[in-house]
């Protein structure tokens, strides 16, 4: 399947594994990218940019197909040093780049002359636009049903995919409750190009976090995550567990006077307790809604080959029923 984004980042299926924190490591990256997708390294997860740089080598020892970086712009509580990160890209010949969180732009004179290929990724239309104005080669539009960061404007990808294709000229991928070939058929009808998938990769035999996390993601259903942070306009989705409601009782009881400070015990230092402990009630962490689509832990091949498959077997029979012959 051949579209604007095969042909943007050289890759065999439309399918991307977004950023993951405590999740994209140069194992996960590696196996989505030799499966014919664009796997991500997540930056921020090395704490310095010269482990970036190690990761991006133990990555490359892992697959000769091209595979990203995810460098995340969000509010964390000590400032990364990014120049050294975007160095460590650079000087690994890594050629895609997502971005997240804030603006990019500062990055991106950097990045297009070294041949990276940039994509953001937006929330809205409006900074999907904004990605557009300022060079971007492509967008990621993340849907409020998405694991992680929403945004605050709560647009579903049912309105808010068409309308980014009616808006944007740059190409861009669904982002958010994708996890099967209805999914990228879906996406593709609505003008996307391809789809962007967080919690499904999570749920693969190749993962490399605890085997708790992912039976976590089999066992929920579409109902069980929550929005934390909302107060503090840094809104995140997360699977319900004790801390999350412990978090959301602090959110009820202090309202608008609540600051980081207060939530600090239930959000900060999480991930590692999750992701490679599999201390489950350690804190809020990322997934999405589609976690009620997910009942298996396949490896990634399998996860890939069948979404094609399927998604290719929609088209080819199933939609082809609907066209008048
Ligand atoms: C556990 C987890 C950690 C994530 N960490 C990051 C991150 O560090 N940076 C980022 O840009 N997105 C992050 N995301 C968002 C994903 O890249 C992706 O946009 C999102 O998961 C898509 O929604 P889905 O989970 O419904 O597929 C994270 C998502 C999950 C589930």
């Amino acid at each position: 399947m051949k579209t604007r984004i095969t042909e943007l980042f050289g890759i065999q299926h439309p399918i991307i594994q977004g950023g993951m924190h405590y999740v994209g490591f140069a194992e996960m990256a590696a196996a989505v990218s030799n499966a014919g997708g664009l796997g991500l390294i997540t930056g921020l997860t090395q704490k310095t940019p010269e482990l970036l740089a190690n990761e991006i080598r133990r990555c490359r020892e892992m697959t000769d197909k091209p595979f990203g970086v995810n460098l995340t712009f969000l509010p964390t509580v000590s400032s990364p040093d990014y120049p050294g990160y975007i160095r460590a890209i650079l000087d690994g010949g890594v050629k895609a780049v997502e971005t997240a969180g804030n603006n990019p732009q500062k990055w991106l004179p950097m990045l297009h002359e070294a041949g990276v290929k940039v994509i953001h990724k937006c929330t809205s239309v409006r900074h999907s636009l904004k990605a557009q104005s300022i060079g971007c080669d492509a967008v990621s539009v993340d849907g409020f049903e998405c694991g992680g960061h929403p945004g605050e404007d709560d647009i579903p990808n049912f309105i808010l995919l068409p309308r980014a294709a009616d808006e944007l000229k740059i190409p861009f991928v669904a982002s958010g409750g994708m996890a099967d070939g209805r999914s990228l058929v879906a996406a593709l009808a609505l003008g996307a190009e391809g789809m962007n998938m967080g919690t499904r990769f999570i749920a693969t035999k190749e993962a490399p976090v605890h085997q708790n996390v992912k039976d976590a993601i089999v066992a929920a259903s579409e109902l069980d995550t929550r929005l934390v942070m909302r107060p503090l306009r840094n809104t995140e989705r997360v699977l319900r567990n004790a801390a999350v409601d412990r978090l959301l009782e602090k959110e009820k009881a202090l309202g608008a006077s609540i600051k980081f400070e207060d939530i600090i015990d239930e959000v900060a230092g999480v991930y590692p307790k999750i992701m490679t402990t599999g201390d489950m009630e350690a804190g809020a962490w990322s997934c999405g809604m589609v976690a009620g689509l997910i009942h298996d832990i396949p490896t990634v091949q399998e996860l890939i080959d069948r979404i094609m498959a399927e998604a290719e077997a929609i088209i080819s029979q199933r939609l082809a029923r609907f066209a008048a012959s």
